[in-house]
Parts: C-alpha cells; sequence; structure tokens
C-alpha cells in the first residue's frame, strides 16, 4: 500500500428529514446565498418552498441560479460567477445532483481566478481559496457531496473536463433519501452504474496490498447488487434509497482509494463520449466499463478473479477465465436492469470514435492498468459499438 494523507472535511447530516437542518447549516455558509438549482424536480416534490422558507426563517438573503442540465454547461457557470460578485454572495447552496453539486463548486473555482473559470478545467490553473458551498442532495450518483471534484461541459469547444481541489469541498451535504424517492428509474440506475463505476476505478488497480480498502470496495459492490433490485420493484422503498445514498458517498469520498494507484481511464473515455453526444454519464459508463474490463483483463487477471470469486460466487482455477466471466455477470446485471452496453443501443455509430479517443487523451495517456493511448482508446470504443 501506498503512503497517504486523508483529509475530507465534508460534515454529513444524514437521514429521513435531515433537510429540516438545512437553515441552520447554511447559515454557516453566510447571510447572503446563492441557491444553484436544476430544471424544476425539486419544485415538483415541494423540497423548493421547504428549503427557502427554512433559509428565510434563518433571515438569509436567497438569489438563485436555475436551470443547470445533466452535464452542466460552463456559461451557466460564467453566468453564476457574476451573479456573485455583483451582489456581494456569501456562500452557495446546491440543492440537486452532480451536475447542480459541480455547477456551485465550478462557481466558487472561478471566483478566485481572474480570467475565464473554463481555464481552470482546459489549461488546469491553479484553484485558489474561495467561499463556502453547501449542499442538499437529491441523487445517489456522484459522491459530489463529499468530494472536492466537479466535471463541466463546454459546448462551443465539445469539451468536458474536470478540476479537483480542496477548496471546493462541500462544508456539509444533506442527505435525506426522502429526496431521491422521485428520481425518475432509469436517472436512478445510471446513478447506480456511476457509484459501481467509481468502486471499480479503484478496485481495479495495480496495488497488491490495499487489502482493506478493497474488501470496503467489494462491500459496496455487493451492497449494491442486493439492493438494486428493490429499488426497480418498488422506487419508493426509502429503506433501498437510504442504503444506495450511503453507497454513493462512500464510493468516491476518497476512503476506498487510499494507498491505491487506481485508474480513471473508463471516466476519461465517458467522458469524452457525453462530450459529443450529451448522454448521461452512467449510461456511458454502463458501455464503456465492461469493454474497458475486457481490454486490461490479463494485466491484472488475478483482480478481475477476485471480482468473480468475491463478487458473483464464480469458482474455478483460471484467474484470466474467472475474470471474463465476471465481466459477463457485470454486462448481464446491467442489461438486467435495462441499461444498456453498447453504443449502438443508444443512437451512437463508428462516426466519432476518432474524435473520442483523442479527447479522452487531451491530457495524454490515460488509465494506470494499462496506460491507453488514443490507439488504445480507439479499440476499446470499437468493441464498446
Ligand atoms: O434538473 P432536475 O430537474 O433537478 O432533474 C435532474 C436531471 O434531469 C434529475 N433529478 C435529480 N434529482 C431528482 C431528479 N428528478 C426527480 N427527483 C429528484 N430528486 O435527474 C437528472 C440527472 O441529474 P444530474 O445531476 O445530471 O445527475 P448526476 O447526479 O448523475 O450527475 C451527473 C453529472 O456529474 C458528473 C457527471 O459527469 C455528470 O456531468 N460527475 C461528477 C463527479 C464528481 N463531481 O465527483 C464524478 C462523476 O464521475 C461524474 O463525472
Ligand atoms: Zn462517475
Amino acid at each position: 500500500m501506498r503512503n497517504f494523507t486523508f483529509h475530507n472535511p465534508t460534515k454529513i447530516i444524514f437521514g429521513i428529514d435531515s433537510t429540516n437542518e438545512v437553515g441552520k447549516e447554511a447559515k454557516t455558509l453566510g447571510r447572503k446565498i446563492l441557491l444553484v438549482l436544476g430544471q424544476g424536480s425539486i419544485k415538483k416534490i415541494g423540497l423548493y418552498d421547504k428549503i427557502v422558507k427554512l433559509l428565510k426563517d434563518e433571515g438569509i438573503e436567497i438569489f438563485e441560479l436555475e436551470g443547470v442540465k445533466p452535464n452542466p454547461r460552463v456559461d451557466l457557470v460564467r453566468k453564476g460567477i457574476e451573479m456573485v460578485r455583483e451582489n456581494n454572495i456569501e456562500g452557495i447552496l446546491a440543492v440537486g445532483g452532480g451536475s447542480v453539486i459541480d455547477t456551485a463548486k465550478a462557481i466558487a473555482a472561478g471566483l478566485s481566478y481572474e480570467g475565464d473559470v473554463w481555464d481552470l478545467f482546459k489549461y488546469r490553473k491553479p484553484i485558489k481559496p474561495t467561499i463556502p458551498i453547501g449542499v442538499v442532495l437529491t441523487l445517489a450518483a456522484t459522491g459530489s457531496e463529499m468530494n472536492g471534484n466537479a466535471v463541466i461541459s463546454n459546448m462551443e469547444t465539445q469539451e468536458k473536463l474536470a478540476i479537483s481541489s480542496p477548496y471546493i469541498y462541500p462544508k456539509f451535504s444533506i442527505l435525506d433519501p426522502k429526496n431521491t424517492a422521485s428520481v425518475p428509474l432509469n436517472h436512478t440506475l445510471y446513478g447506480i452504474v456511476d457509484i459501481l463505476s467509481h468502486v471499480f476505478e479503484q478496485y481495479f488497480d495495480r496495488e497488491e496490498d490495499a487489502i482493506l480498502q478493497d474488501r470496503f470496495a467489494e462491500a459496496i459492490i455487493k451492497t449494491i447488487i442486493e439492493t438494486t433490485p428493490k429499488l426497480t420493484e418498488n422506487p419508493e422503498d426509502l429503506k433501498a434509497r437510504a442504503v444506495i445514498l450511503w453507497c454513493g458517498t462512500n464510493a468516491l469520498n476518497g476512503i476506498i482509494g487510499v494507498g491505491k494507484e487506481q485508474d480513471w481511464a473508463s471516466h476519461a473515455i465517458e467522458h469524452a463520449i457525453s462530450a459529443l453526444y450529451d448522454i448521461p454519464h452512467g449510461l456511458g459508463l454502463a458501455i464503456v466499463f465492461p469493454h474497458w474490463m475486457k481490454y486490461v483483463l490479463d494485466a491484472i487477471p488475478h483482480k478481475f478473479a477476485n471480482f468473480g470469486r468475491n463478487i458473483w460466487g464464480l469458482k474455478g482455477e483460471d484467474d484470466f477465465e474467472i475474470g471474463l466471466k465476471a465481466i459477463d455477470k457485470l454486462i448481464d446485471f446491467y442489461e438486467g436492469i435495462g441499461v444498456p452496453t453498447k453504443l449502438s443501443k443508444v443512437g451512437i455509430n463508428d462516426e466519432k470514435l476518432e474524435e473520442m479517443a483523442e479527447k479522452a487523451t487531451l491530457f495524454g495517456p490515460i488509465g494506470n492498468v494499462k496506460r491507453l493511448n488514443k490507439e488504445d482508446v480507439y479499440k476499446i470504443l470499437q468493441m464498446c459499438l
């Protein structure tokens, strides 16, 4: 295991009706707050009214930035930065899924940079201390509620890129399973694929003795596989929602990845796909991950055999064979819950494979299990067709 420093400053307030804490918590962000919102789902479920009341009860002045789209756009980030500057806003409260949270983080990061915020993504300019962010999460998926990452799309350049900084961790995140009960089944499942994919990015690596992290990772994978059918049967099962919610946070709050090399090539490939085709992130990952797995299987067959034996209960001596069967089990699981694992099934053909491969390797080769250059990514994308 590698040496590591682990510091995650986000306070988690978890549970049914934990939303009631939002006024008290938001007060710690400042007196003037920018509320960042998506495209209306939280109004339909009455969450918006509830939060506005709780904030007003605490004497907080509210400014609103509405309309964050999935695959959030840099244009709205720019608008948010202007609003914060013009109105001397002191803190940001994101109410929504990963796209809303990432928009809030990008606004915060852009505020302490004098140039255009996109420079932070494209040219990796350093991110400086900035105003605090709070979160009320409404969709279990990205882990953005407890990490320092943000992923933003630029439609002009057709790029989707990430930033990461200790200064954009949420100060607090409210995780109320009730707020996730209205997520439509398709987005619930894309979220579940995203959570599994975060675990895979950290589980499948070349580090040999991060045993606790790998067992923790397996616990998350097993929990998700056991719990998902409960949600496909009854999307309003709050106990199952709670389990998935906590899995999502733990999958990408850093804890299962400490001391590990990690990979992250599949995420870079998926971001290139959704930059060009604007498909949901989890859907893209369901397509990319199994094919990436097949492409790198021979580099770490024993790790894939662990996946087969410990997750799927497969038996046998040959690690490579078990690994291959385990990947097919994963494909069966995705297809079984109605999430496709092929580009052709979401209407994407071979037209832009080269461009996707180019975008995925913008900063050079990706991944660690195998270092993938543009040609490797192109081959994986061909397997995805
Ligand atoms: O816009 P609204 O109306 O809120 O609708 C959203 C959206 O249409 C809807 N939704 C959210 N909560 C709901 C709800 N509908 C009904 N009831 C609720 N309670 O769900 C749709 C998808 O929302 P979105 O926020 O886009 O989903 P998700 O949380 O999966 O976020 C995806 C984005 O996060 C990035 C992805 O690339 C993608 O851009 N990621 C961010 C990461 C991070 N910051 O750490 C890591 C991830 O790997 C990922 O890349
Ligand atoms: Zn992801």
